[in-house]
């Protein structure tokens, strides 16, 4: 080797470390323009027991509830029919891409605003649940004004962060499914329904790391310039909305983590606490109330959408080395958009209840037990054999809630 090529390989060996620590470099940009392309929607049965049935992407976007609105990505319920059985017509997606650590950095216009039986999320998850981890940056049921961030892991993970340390309160610190229904901190007030509408919506940032996630919720009048520039430092960030820290193996507990949105409707957590906020139909339960309501007033959901302006995922050095991306694991394949998406043809409804694309049958594996309510989360299902809770464990949850 010629002395200034060794020269240039020992220039690069020092510099290159310094450089990858210390930024993180755009990995994934979805918004109107590939969306559609890089997100899977969902059509099974809900894995959390809402009155909900989850559209194709076909039926979706004939129905008007997946489509570019205002230039923005556009997620929706339906809000014109009334429903008996079966439950509200809705949408979920998953990414295609799965990723170990990074940045995520969510920009959203409108996310569902609040209305009685809605459980909308913004959270991440792996194909093996709960052994791949799950974070919920945005959830929340019926008229909550703050998102309640949650952890949700297979190994003991427990946090400790000093209240100092974060803007929000956390409120439970065992993360672990064996021992409840997660480590969660309650957000700050604007972060979550009509409230986060209200100020234009804003821009949630996500970081996992091997030390921490850590969440952080700016409005609309409040996102650092350098999000807006595309060059995020989280040192400028300010104080996080929820950190997560103390003695847990991030690296390990968190993995393959796929962004997903959906928007569901009474089931595990908005049916079993609908009597908390909202008012029980006359000698019904607090589900069988929920899921009347739902299905009875459509007007109630004409605010219940998401519009995401844009979602990216930024990454340092060698983490972004191992995001390739693995093709989806889905058994029934969720149904993505052509890479030329169809025109909009109207948004009409089938009358009876929307036919699925593939009929769904218990993988023999699969408990049959519902999952722990806390995510919606909670019972994920990339491969289609939702992982589920043990009845025990929902029970500890529906407790727990009714504190
Ligand atoms: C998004 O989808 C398009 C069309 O299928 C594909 O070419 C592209 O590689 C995908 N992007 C990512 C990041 O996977
Ligand atoms: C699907 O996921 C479940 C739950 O995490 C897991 O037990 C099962 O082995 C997975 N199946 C396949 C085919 O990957």
């Amino acid at each position: 080797m010629s002395s200034s090529l060794l020269d240039l390989a020992t220039l690069a060996l020092i510099v290159s470390p310094t450089i990858a620590t210390s930024s993180y470099d755009l990995i994934y940009k979805f918004d109107k323009s590939n969306f559609f392309q890089n997100f899977s929607f969902y059509s099974d049965p809900d894995p959390t027991n809402g009155f909900v049935q989850y559209l194709d992407y076909d039926i979706a976007h004939q129905a008007g509830l997946a489509k570019i609105s205002s230039g923005n990505v556009y997620l929706g319920v339906d809000h014109t029919n009334t429903y008996t059985t079966g439950g509200r017509p809705s949408t979920r997606v998953m990414s295609n891409i799965h990723f170990d650590q990074g940045l995520l950095i969510a920009d959203i216009a409108h996310m569902p605003g609040n209305a009685c039986g809605t459980w909308p999320a913004f959270w991440t998850t792996g194909p093996n649940w709960p052994a791949d981890g799950e974070i919920d940056i945005i959830e929340g049921i019926n008229k909550q004004t703050a998102t309640q961030v949650a952890l949700h892991t297979l190994d003991s993970c427990d946090i400790t962060t000093p209240a100092s340390e974060l803007a929000g309160e956390l409120t439970a610190t065992a993360c672990s499914t064996d021992v409840g229904s997660g480590c969660t901190v309650q957000g700050t007030e604007g972060s979550f329904g009509d409230a986060f509408n209200e100020l234009g919506g804003g821009v949630y940032a996500m970081e996992l790391t091997s030390d921490a996630i850590k969440v952080w919720f700016f409005s609309r009048a409040n996102i650092p310039n350098c999000i807006i520039s595309g060059h995020p430092d989280t040192s400028a960030f300010g104080t996080p909305m929820a950190v997560f820290q103390g003695s847990c193996n991030f690296e390990k507990v968190f993995t393959n983590q796929q962004i997903i949105f959906n928007t569901d409707f009474c089931g595990d957590w908005a049916g079993h606490s609908y009597a908390s906020s909202c008012s029980l139909s006359g000698g019904l339960s607090a589900l069988s109330s929920c899921e009347a309501f739902v299905g009875a007033n459509p007007s109630a959901f004409t605010e219940t959408y998401w519009e995401i302006v844009s979602i990216a995922l930024y990454q340092k050095g060698s983490a972004a080395v191992s995001s390739v991306a693995p093709t989806p694991t889905a058994t029934s394949a969720p149904t993505t958009a052509p890479a030329t998406a169809p025109p909009l043809t109207g948004s009409v409804l089938p009358t009876s209840s929307p036919v699925r694309s593939t009929p769904w049958t218990r993988p023999s594996s699969q408990p049959v037990a519902p999952s722990s309510g806390s995510g919606s989360g909670s019972g994920s299902t990339t491969n289609g054999s939702a992982a589920r809770v043990s009845p025990a464990k929902t029970l500890v949850f529906l407790r727990e809630l009714s504190l």
